[in-house]
């Protein structure tokens, strides 16, 4: 099992770890990949790839389609770091691990994080395959008290509370929004991303609870590694491809499956893979 508290002195151990092994280059923009999407990391060239199971004091990925890599290297000029794989709480991490790469990364001296995420559609109008930008999020976990920031503050990362109303930055959404247009990809819409804890997907109720709510899709990560790097500066964009539809109605026979999931994100691999890259070149103009 990972280190429970990942404290300021342990990220700062694997920070100076990984900086001693790659001196030269300072990332800027970090990249977190979503489940079946590490296909994202294929844009870096020449990378440096560190298993995760090789830096000390790092949890593990246990999940299908997260590779457990740490890559680091250039798109398009830019120096990116990407986490081919992500922890999430249903593997038994405690916040503070699911929140670890944020931190890190901030460390390391990122100033703009992207994360994506495989979800399901809540909104009756998303189809599977379409993207969603996350423009604003519902943590269920957190409502009910349970946050990475939970416990005694420490200042170097930042403050005590956390603004969150523009917890994912709308400039950067606006950017995103006219590359879509210049790129023309279909199917692609702003919503809110409901996080719960999992591994079960949703029952029926629940779904309908989270509509309510005034989510449009719903997955299990993401909010956490947010939530970390906006209490320490970093500005965020998420985007979530849907993956499945909630199942909305009694007697549907239809059941999401993981297996479901990481099929469709192979179908999306190039769409998302253009949409990344673009993305960074327009942000890496601003830093
Ligand atoms: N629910 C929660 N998480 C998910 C889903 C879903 O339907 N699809 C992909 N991740």
């Amino acid at each position: 099992m990972a280190q429970q508290e990942y404290t300021y002195e342990i990220i700062e151990k694997i920070a100076n770890y990984y900086l001693r092994k790659l001196v030269t280059v300072k990332p800027q923009i970090g990249i977190i990949c979503g489940s079946g999407l590490s296909s994202v990391g294929e844009l870096l060239t020449t990378p440096t790839t560190l298993n995760y199971t090789e830096i000390p004091h790092f949890p593990v990925s246990t999940v299908i389609g997260h590779p457990g890599r740490l890559l680091f290297g250039h798109i398009a000029a830019t120096p990116v770091i990407c986490f081919q794989g992500r922890f999430h709480f249903y593997e038994g991490n405690s916040l503070s691990t699911c929140a670890m790469p944020a931190r890190l990364m901030k460390l390391l001296g990122v100033t703009t994080l992207i994360v994506s995420n495989a979800a399901g559609s809540i909104n009756s109008s998303y189809k599977t395959g379409d993207i969603m930008f996350i423009k604003d999020h519902i943590n269920m976990l957190g409502l009910a008290g349970n946050n990475p920031l939970r416990g005694p503050n420490d200042e170097r990362f930042g403050p005590r509370f956390v603004a969150l109303n523009e917890g994912y930055n709308p400039k950067i959404i606006e950017k995103a929004r006219a590359l879509v247009e210049k790129l023309g990809l279909k199917g692609v819409h702003e919503g809110v991303y409901a996080c719960i804890g999992g591994p079960n997907f949703e029952t029926v109720a629940e779904v309908r609870a989270l509509k309510i709510l005034g989510a449009d899709a719903v997955g299990m990560s993401t909010v956490h590694e947010i939530i970390a790097a906006r209490h320490c500066g970093m500005e965020c964009f998420g985007f979530s491809l849907i993956t499945n539809e909630c199942v909305v109605e009694y007697g549907c026979k239809e059941k999401p499956d993981g297996e479901e999931v990481l099929e469709v994100a192979g179908q999306k691999k190039r769409d998302l893979k253009v949409f990344v890259e673009g993305l960074v070149v327009l942000l890496a103009s601003d830093l």
